[in-house]
């Protein structure tokens, strides 16, 4: 394990000055690299507030904490479960059952590693999908992941519901698209290039909520070694640490760790930003387990808030490209990933199988990583 922390990039200077200075192309810069270097970063975003986070979480403390028949109302399976809640034992880490992807945690150094997912299916973790998408303009060809909201059945959650959920997703969903604009001058792209191309994704704030009364013993897997599917995904502070991510120009793992203070945000890099750029930038592997921080925190919070459920709650959006959206490699990118590969190669560092990204509608795509994960038949 290692104690390298993550690039922090400052949203609020490319907010203040002109995107064509000197300081904002370099913060720019240094977007890029990051998500090009690590698959992630730190964003540093003073418009977010600690309190909307916390109203949020405590908001999903409680909707997980209903008993489970309240929580099986609003699962909706008939739609992939793209809306509503998914509850725990559901979802398999497609690395489980994916053969390139056991390659490449073999081919990390053993103290790298992440916990054993073979034995592993599925996670014990629930979740929710609120969508936060604009409606597209012309019909789209993928009407089953633009399905409706789902509102929680009970009374007590429900007059809270949607304007918590809007506020925080919201939230996100600006410092994500304002990354993206960053991250796309860092490349050497026009500024709303992604953010276009996702004008009408699916995105979705989507927490998910572990019990650490039932899951809560060290070394348990609440979420396996995967990457996001979407194109970046973005965090608020969790209240619980055991979120690892994997820098992929070193194969080491880090266990995420936010400044003590102040208005951060962990945004990482997913599967259409790998496509989009030929490879340039990879998908970042994470995975989600009870280590020996979680269990202080644990101890923690079971003194200071006893009344409060015993829940681990990511605060997680998946921003995603439209889904009519033709996906296919950037040239420059693509060229410039190829450039960085035989670079790689001489210094015989190439250590994974370097897979095709042909082109296919982003629909296309995410229906083929949900088949995957067994969320859609
Ligand atoms: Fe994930």
């Amino acid at each position: 394990m290692t104690d390298v922390v993550l690039p922090i990039v400052d949203l609020d200077l490319f907010l203040s000055q002109s995107p064509q200075s000197e300081v904002v192309q370099r913060e720019c810069k240094k977007a890029a690299d990051a998500l090009i270097n690590y698959g992630a970063l730190l964003l540093h975003d003073s418009r977010v507030s600690e309190d909307d986070n916390d109203i949020f979480l405590d908001l999903m403390e409680d909707y997980f904490a209903q008993p489970e028949q309240d929580l099986k109302r609003d699962e909706r399976p008939e739609l992939g479960y793209q809306v509503g809640v998914t509850l725990e034992n559901t979802e398999k880490p497609k690395c489980a059952v994916d053969e390139p992807c056991l390659q490449i945690i073999a081919k990390l150094a053993p103290s790298e590693r992440p916990l054993d997912i073979t034995a592993h299916s599925p996670d014990p973790k629930c979740r929710f999908f609120w969508k936060m998408s604009e409606k597209p303009p012309y019909e789209t060809q993928f009407p089953g992941l633009n399905a409706a909201n789902v509102v929680p059945q009970s009374e007590s959650i429900q007059i809270r519901w949607t304007a918590v959920m809007e506020k925080w997703g919201q939230s996100m969903k600006n410092a994500v698209e304002n990354l993206g604009e960053m991250a796309a001058i860092g490349l050497g792209l026009p500024q709303e290039t992604f953010r276009e191309a996702g004008r009408y994704g699916p995105h979705l704030l989507a927490p998910t909520a572990s019990d650490l009364n039932k899951y809560g013993k060290q070394d348990t897997i609440l979420a396996g070694f995967h990457t996001d599917l979407n194109f970046l995904t973005i965090h608020g502070r969790s209240r619980f640490p055991g979120l690892n991510i994997w820098a992929r120009n070193t194969g080491k793992r880090i266990p995420v760790r936010f400044p003590a203070t102040g208005r951060y945000l962990l945004v990482q890099a997913g599967k259409q930003l790998e496509h989009l750029t030929g490879g340039l930038i990879k998908a970042g592997f994470h995975e989600v387990v009870v280590n020996e921080a979680t269990l202080d925190t644990v101890a923690k919070r079971k003194s200071s808030f006893p009344e409060r459920p015993l829940i681990r709650i990511s605060s997680t959006f998946f921003w995603h490209l439209s889904s009519d959206y033709d996906l296919a490699p950037i040239p420059l990118l693509r060229h410039q990933a190829l450039a960085t590969k035989t670079q790689a190669r001489h210094l015989g560092r190439l250590d994974e199988v370097e897979p095709i990204y042909e082109p296919m509608k982003v629909g296309q795509q995410v229906q083929n990583e949900l088949k995957h994960i067994a969320l859609m038949a």
